[in-house]
């Protein structure tokens, strides 16, 4: 008799970068059909839309895109019903899609390092912007608005996609103006929601300026705040009473960018030696922003804010160095281990002090948090985060976390070793009484099937795993953010 020896231990790693890299396959087709091939059910009184926005095609032309962050904005929308859900996707028409897709090459330079053919005498100081709406996507006072960080939004038609054209949010935004990728909805400023956005001026000095809008999509407020310093915001937070910035150390270079070396974004430089700017702007834009320093760290999102007793409380997912992008490195071979983990960290500010004490929330590798719509900006108890398989060090997201503010217990569905998580959305059952109830809704890449999955957990309990999972018959690449309305934009219901 001969004994067998023991099945050699499962790699530390809990995927393969080739699954994963699989993901990063341009999709575009544009689809649109009921949803069929369902595991589980959809809960039927799951009613309403996800819009979901990310990078479509991963080249333009023959040509690859140097960083999935230069890839044109590509939206899907899943609308619930009665236990049925429809799916759409159509790519953002911007003026830069459409040339392009006709010429089939780049004609603009990316921010993050796509270049035009022709090498750096082809690029060089040609600074012009291609907006690519890929970023986030959000419904507000009635308008569908595909958002991109460093210009105008575009308006799309919310059943059909269609894309309508730029958007000025009602003449707040200049022609060539900005509007950020990361608006936040308040909901309950005085009784009534809001929605509050902002846009930067990077430069020697940055201008900052808020806005706020009702629920028409009526500009209410707006206000110019002037900071020292370049400044990279992608996201910020807000309570009742204040708007709080991470002016993370980071400088721009700008003379390989101009030369046509490389793109914008590649220029950042992270300062370990200088302090992460926590800047606190009044929202009624009555007095003085307050500036304090805290550890040095990178942020791209925050969690959330709250206010209370006279100090500031700001969760966000922290990198302990800025990401940064390496010239020469092809971004489907990184090399995780080697690129810092995002962490959560409690940032608590006491305002009459001027000081930060920061706190360790979850220590595994998170990004992409969500919480409940209801709590944003006020003391939360739940939040849902994308997470790694393993507990240390730096991974794809493959698992959806959800942590108890107030124990510190965690709850961890995965989807690891083939599946790659999405962000997260949570979604309130209606007349929920408990702030957990309701579900949390993602998109996950299945490396098996080489098609994306559409994911429904019970917001209660992850851990038992989805109670539905719509298997498209595609793929979707790897997205960013998006939002869910109640409002269902499916076609015509019988
Ligand atoms: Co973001």
């Amino acid at each position: 008799m001969t004994t067998t020896s023991p099945t050699p231990l499962a790699p530390a790693q809990s995927y393969s970068l080739e699954d994963w890299r699989s993901g990063y396959r341009s999709q575009p087709e544009e689809f649109n059909y009921w949803i069929t091939e369902i595991e589980g059910a959809i809960p039927p009184e799951l009613t309403g839309t996800v819009f979901r926005n990310g990078p479509g095609l991963l080249a333009i032309g023959g040509y690859p895109v140097k960083h999935p962050f230069d890839g044109d904005g590509l939206v899907c929308s899943i609308a619930f019903h009665a236990g049925r859900a429809y799916f759409r996707n159509r790519f953002v028409r911007t003026a830069g899609y459409v040339a392009e897709q006709q010429a089939q090459k780049p004609l603009y330079r990316g921010v993050f390092g796509t270049q035009k053919p022709g090498g750096p005498w082809a690029n060089a100081f040609d600074l012009r912007l291609k907006n690519i709406a890929n970023t986030h996507i959000i419904y507000w006072g009635d308008r569908l608005l595909a958002l991109w960080e460093a210009a105008e939004p575009h308006r799309l038609d919310p059943t059909t996609l269609a894309t309508l054209g730029l958007d000025d949010l009602q003449g707040l935004i200049a022609p060539g103006g900005a509007f950020t990728a990361h608006p936040r909805i308040d909901p309950g400023h005085h009784g009534q929601p809001r929605l509050v956005g902002f846009s930067v001026k990077p430069g020697l000095s940055s201008t900052i300026t808020l806005y706020e809008l009702d629920s028409a999509g009526q500009a209410i407020s707006q206000h110019r705040h002037s900071i020292p310093g370049f400044a990279f915001l992608h996201d910020f937070a807000i309570t009742p009473n204040y708007a709080i910035f991470f002016q993370n150390p980071v400088s721009f270079w700008p003379l390989p960018y101009l030369v046509g070396l490389k793109g914008a974004a590649e220029c950042l430089r992270f300062n370990p030696q200088q302090p992460t700017k926590i800047l606190v702007i009044p929202r009624q834009g009555q007095g003085a922003m307050q500036v304090i320093d805290t550890d040095p760290c990178f942020v791209f999102h925050h969690a959330n804010a709250f206010e209370q007793e006279g100090q500031l409380v700001i969760d966000s997912v922290c990198y302990d160095r800025f990401p940064s992008l390496e010239g020469s490195q092809d971004y489907r071979s990184v090399d995780f281990e080697r690129v810092p983990a995002g962490q959560l960290w409690r940032f608590t500010v006491d305002l009459a002090a001027t000081r930060a004490t920061v706190t360790p929330l979850v220590s595994r590798c998170v990004e992409f948090p969500a919480l409940h719509p209801d709590r944003v900006g006020r003391p939360y108890r739940y939040l849902f985060l994308g997470t790694a398989q393993a507990a240390q060090g730096n991974a794809p997201l493959q698992a959806l976390l959800k942590l108890d503010t107030q124990t510190g217990q965690t709850d961890i569905w995965s989807a690891a070793p083939r599946g790659f998580m999405g962000e997260p959305l949570f979604v309130p059952r209606p007349q929920a009484t408990d702030p957990d109830e309701g579900w949390v809704i993602a998109m996950v890449y299945d490396g098996e099937r080489r098609c994306s999955d559409v994911v429904i957990l019970d917001g209660r309990h992850l851990a038992a795993g989805p109670v539905a999972r719509l298997k498209l018959p595609h793929h979707i690449p790897y997205g960013l953010h998006g939002s869910f309305v109640p409002e269902y934009f499916g076609p015509p219901l019988p």
